[in-house]
């Protein structure tokens, strides 16, 4: 009953505060998988904001998998440039081929069969499977750890606390809105439960996370000293 008065409440939050960006569907629509394997690919290693750019340049060039999966390399490594790692767009066009070549031009619409393709982590497949498919799973990157260690005041350090945020995360896996729920876990870590200084009174959480009542959302999640 708890989770899902959580849940309820930040996807409440999230209707009237979601991002617009340039991969998400409009409420209601669904999002194509290219897009949003695209988009979670370049988000890996840049910003929302440094994004936006690239990937339209790369749907305006290459509108399909297919097409990408078509291109010469070098000529996706040039566009590529700016993202920086060569290695993950070695692994995007990899990744395009796999889908062209072995799926018929479609993305695998489950966590397990995303997970195959190549450069696909837990995240990527988490996050594809719940956004473009409506899978019910909770992709799991800084954002959402940061949120989950403070709603339960988990304070072991990171990275030892990653199997328990995890978990802990995992239990929020649900059939009804899925990518919204993961989305909304992104936007609030983005933009209220941020690294420093967290918004706690504006939160939809208010009153019911743990680090707000001891006052120490701002020191979570601890981190092992380098
Ligand atoms: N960061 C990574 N994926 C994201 C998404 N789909 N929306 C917002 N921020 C993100």
């Amino acid at each position: 009953a708890r989770r899902d008065r959580l849940r309820m409440r930040l996807l409440h939050w999230y209707d009237h505060n979601r991002r617009v960006l340039p991969w998400r569907a409009a409420p209601g629509e669904t999002a194509d998988p290219y897009a949003v394997w695209l988009s979670e690919i370049m988000l890996q290693q840049t910003t929302v904001a440094a994004a936006g750019p690239y990937f339209r340049a790369f749907l305006d060039r290459w509108p399909r998998v297919t097409d990408l999966a078509a291109a010469p390399r070098e000529e996706v490594l040039a566009r590529w440039a700016g993202l920086g790692y060569y290695a993950r767009a070695r692994n995007l066009h990899a990744c395009a081929q796999a889908v062209a070549a072995d799926h018929g031009g479609r993305f695998p619409d489950t966590e397990a069969g995303l997970l195959d393709l190549p450069g696909v982590g837990p995240y990527t497949a988490a996050a594809v499977a719940a956004i473009a498919f409506d899978r019910p799973t909770v992709p799991v990157d800084g954002n959402v750890e940061r949120v989950t260690a403070r709603l339960y005041a988990v304070t072991t350090p990171l990275p030892d606390a990653k199997p328990e945020l995890r978990a802990r995360a995992a239990q929020f896996a649900h059939d009804y809105r899925p990518g919204d729920f993961a989305q909304a876990m992104m936007d609030l870590g983005a933009t209220l439960c941020t690294p420093r200084r967290p918004a706690c009174h504006r939160c939809p959480w208010t009153g019911e996370c743990a680090a707000e009542a001891r006052e120490i959302a701002d020191d979570l999640p601890a981190r092992l000293p380098k």
